[in-house]
């Protein structure tokens, strides 16, 4: 972990006391195999532009390989996210500096990991897009090797790639006509560079996970941050739900916008009442007396 003198870390720094995560993942470790450069998959770190790559940054990834001090973190983390161009644009963002090392995981999806980093300006949350996905594997083995069909593996990175960009162009969309959603930093390939929301001791929870106070006064919150997202951002969040809601120092915040369309969206109307819906589901479940016609007209009467 390298200093920066401007940067207090005590903050961030953790505690004797480690997060339950920790723990529990420090047993499933016990039975994993470390991880093996070796192994047939990391054929390609052996090319001497890889292999030069990696070690150049090796030290700084310490929290995706499982050793030092983040001995506890899952190897397998490793080989779910990194691949050769993973690697070239971390690699890059961390030779400009929009990255400095890559700390713990802090969720693992089937789309997606999101990392704890950090950077010189301070922590930030990076998310890693899987460019081969389960599905795609699957498929993949009917379909390789057929002459027809070249360049597919490639043909989906683009894909993701694609999908990254779209992410970070709607949460900065949204953040610029005040929806509170973590501000995208920057993109490269089929990594998100945002702004961290949590503390040391781990992101802050998802609406899902906590008891709401007021629960009335957040449902109406909500729907003004969804009128914004309609009407001033001219998008559909398209996944709004109580996990793709964080809180953070007291206040809601919306992320995982990469689904997220703009109002000419054929489907943009449909995905508008299905995100009205389901906070009007989560209303009524806390005791809200939520009516969806009356909310629906709200959020989009101007
Ligand atoms: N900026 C952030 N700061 C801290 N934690 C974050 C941030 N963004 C996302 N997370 C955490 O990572 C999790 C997954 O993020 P997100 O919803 O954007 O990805 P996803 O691809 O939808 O993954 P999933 O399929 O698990 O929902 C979130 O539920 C949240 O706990
Ligand atoms: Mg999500």
């Amino acid at each position: 972990m390298e200093d920066f003198p401007d940067q207090d870390w005590s903050e961030y720094e953790a505690d004797d006391e480690r997060p339950e995560i920790e723990k529990h993942e420090k047993l499933i470790n016990k039975s994993l195999d470390k991880f093996d450069q070796d192994s047939s998959k990391y054929h390609w770190m052996k090319e001497k532009k890889y292999a030069s790559m990696f070690s150049a940054i090796e030290h700084k990834l310490t929290g995706v390989l499982g050793r030092g001090q983040y001995d506890w973190v899952d190897r397998r983390v490793f080989d779910q996210v990194f691949d050769q161009s993973t690697l070239m644009s971390v690699f890059k963002l961390m030779q400009q500096g929009h990255i400095d090392t890559i700390e713990w995981p802090i969720a693992r999806g089937k789309e997606a990991h999101v990392f704890f980093a950090k950077s010189q300006s301070g922590p930030i949350a990076v998310k890693i897009f899987h460019t081969s996905n389960a599905v795609f594997k699957g498929l993949m083995q009917y379909i390789e090797g057929d002459p027809r069909f070249g360049g597919l593996r490639r043909r989906h990175r683009e894909l993701v790639n694609v999908w990254v960009q779209k992410e970070h162009r709607n949460l900065m969309r949204m953040r610029k006509n005040g929806v509170r959603v973590p501000e995208s930093l920057i993109t490269r390939n089929n990594v998100l560079v945002m702004e961290y929301l949590g503390d040391k001791n781990g992101p802050s929870p998802r609406l899902r996970d906590v008891k709401v106070d007021d629960p009335q006064k957040l449902f109406k919150e909500l729907l003004r941050q969804l009128r914004m997202i309609w009407q001033d951002a001219g998008l559909a969040h398209a996944d709004f739900s109580d996990y793709n809601i964080m809180i953070h120092k007291g206040e809601a915040w919306i992320i995982d916008a990469g689904q997220s369309v703009t109002q000419h969206h054929p489907k943009a109307k449909e995905f508008l009442v299905r995100d009205v819906t389901r906070l009007c589901q989560w209303a009524q479940r806390n005791g809200v007396e939520a009516d969806l016609a009356e909310a629906t007209l709200f959020v989009i009467e101007e």
